[in-house]
């Protein structure tokens, strides 16, 4: 089948629903980072095309979509709970079509646990064969046929239909995959080698996005500072970006994720001279001890990283930083562990992503020695919160009293009365407002700091 044979398999399903006069409708639950919320995107305009609507009741769907996540054990349990419970739905109702797709399905052993212990799932499939998805459910609901597919499609496919969220923030994938092998992670496995799109096709997405209406764009991509080192032509990343930011119009860039080894004086240079690209860097550091790090195989060390940090904050006073952090590493002592929280107090993050290890079959560190106990490794992590958060509110404070432009995204989750934006920063503000401000930008002048978000009012 051509790649763009998607397109005839969606009309198949179209057609066969018209013929039986249906509107199916479809619940599709996502798991784990950007990347997947973003295929996830793709998955519902596929089946938008298709006919279906959607739904969040898994009793009312026809249906049910896990698109997963395996970057920790704990994100696979919740999976396996979660297929578990839609046994009873299934034998109550055997039309119903269940589809498990993202990056824990393309592990081997996961494949083989679904088919034997979870016999109702009647697609699995990895994250490069989203583009397979309408054949395989047009080919369960038209003889009944189960689909298990690791296969890797390496190509790029571009134009797939796509569903995004109204509230005008959007996710541009710049690369897929990764090369990095870090030696805890699952993702190399499990999304394969990296691949750039065409800045070409990239800046046209962006392009329609700001025409639509789209305001808030985040470029997405495992590592996205190795962008282009895979294409002829020698555009890299901060010449994306700054091509991306000659587009007209009132929009802001963001980008995730940073690596440290690839992250260049040039990109920070580009970032500060670039009025649309948001002054705000993910960039991951996972531990501030060069033992650590050279065993995760980082490839830099605590005080490359700590430098690379006072350049973007020369460049960029105002700039919000935030990371990843991985306490209890295989072997990491208690010193090893100082030294990570030493790097935290130093550079004084924003905010901060903590994670306890999490051991992942295949990947070298699944067979180191980690004598460190699960006790042991819990003290580091609430350490860790105790010296994140007095400088996290500390940041906030900064901008008390101060007016900001924040992106608005929706109404908050306590209160539908009040609504919730982002920053610049990737900050967090609620405030009162009408909820035609939705989807556009609004000046908010902050009165109150709490550890992780601010409360302001319209100006
Ligand atoms: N490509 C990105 C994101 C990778 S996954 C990056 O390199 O930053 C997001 C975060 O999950 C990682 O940064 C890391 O901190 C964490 N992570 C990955 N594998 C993990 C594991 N086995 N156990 C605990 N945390 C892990
Ligand atoms: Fe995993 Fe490292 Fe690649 Fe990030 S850069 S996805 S942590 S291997
Ligand atoms: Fe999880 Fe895959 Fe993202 S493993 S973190 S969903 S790339």
């Amino acid at each position: 089948m051509s790649e763009a044979g998607y397109e005839r398999y969606i009309k198949l399903l179209k057609n066969h629903f018209a013929s039986c006069g249906k509107k199916p409708k479809a619940a599709v639950v996502t798991y784990g980072c950007q990347q997947n919320i973003s295929d996830s995107e793709i998955i519902k305009g596929m089946l938008d095309a298709a006919g279906y609507g959607f739904c969040d009741d898994y009793e009312k769907a026809d249906l049910v979509v896990f698109n997963t996540c395996a970057v920790r054990e704990h994100a696979e349990m919740r999976v396996y709970g979660n297929i578990g419970a839609l046994k009873p739905i299934k034998r109550a109702r055997p039309d119903l079509k269940i589809a498990v797709c993202g990056c824990m399905m393309q592990q081997e052993h996961v494949q083989k646990q679904i088919k034997e212990k979870y016999r109702h799932v009647d697609m699995v499939f990895g994250p490069s064969l989203v583009s397979r998805f309408p054949e395989m459910l047009y080919k369960s609901i038209e003889h009944g046929q189960k689909s298990f597919d690791r296969s890797e499609i390496p190509e790029i496919i571009e134009g797939m239909p796509v569903r995004r969220a109204e509230n005008g923030k959007a996710w541009v994938t710049v690369m897929y995959g990764c090369n990095n092998f870090c030696t805890y992670c699952i993702v190399p496995y499990v999304r394969g080698r990296e691949r750039s799109r065409k800045a070409e096709d990239i800046v046209n997405e962006a392009r329609s996005l700001v025409k639509d209406g789209f305001k808030d764009i985040t470029l997405l991509g495992q590592n996205v500072n190795s962008y282009g080192k895979d294409l002829a032509g020698g555009c890299d990343f901060a010449d994306l970006l700054r091509e991306l930011n000659g587009i007209e119009g009132d929009f802001w860039l963001r980008f995730v994720t940073s690596h440290p080894k690839d992250c260049t004086h040039k990109l920070l240079d580009t970032m500060a001279e670039c009025d649309k690209v948001c002054r705000q860097l993910h960039l991951p550091f996972q531990s501030g001890s060069d033992r650590v790090l050279d065993a995760m195989n980082r490839r830099y060390t605590a005080e490359k990283y700590v430098s690379l940090i006072d350049y973007a904050k020369e460049k960029m006073p105002d700039i919000a930083l935030t990371s990843d952090v991985i306490v209890g590493f295989p072997g990491e002592t208690e010193a090893e562990f100082e030294k990570t929280v030493e790097l935290v107090k130093r550079v004084e993050f924003d905010n901060l992503f903590t994670f306890i290890y999490s051991k992942r079959e295949g990947t070298p560190a699944a067979v180191m020695a980690d004598p460190v106990t699960d006790e042991q490794k819990q003290r580091r992590f609430d350490r860790l919160l105790e010296v994140i958060h007095p400088i996290s509110r500390k940041k906030n404070e900064r901008l008390l009293n101060k007016t900001v432009k924040v992106f608005v995204e929706g109404t908050s989750k306590t209160d539908k009365n009040v609504l919730t934006g982002k920053t610049e920063g990737g900050k967090t503000v609620d405030f009162k407002g009408e909820s035609s401000l939705i989807g556009g930008f609004a000046f908010v002048k902050i009165t109150e700091c709490k550890t992780w978000s601010l409360a302001g009012e319209t100006v």
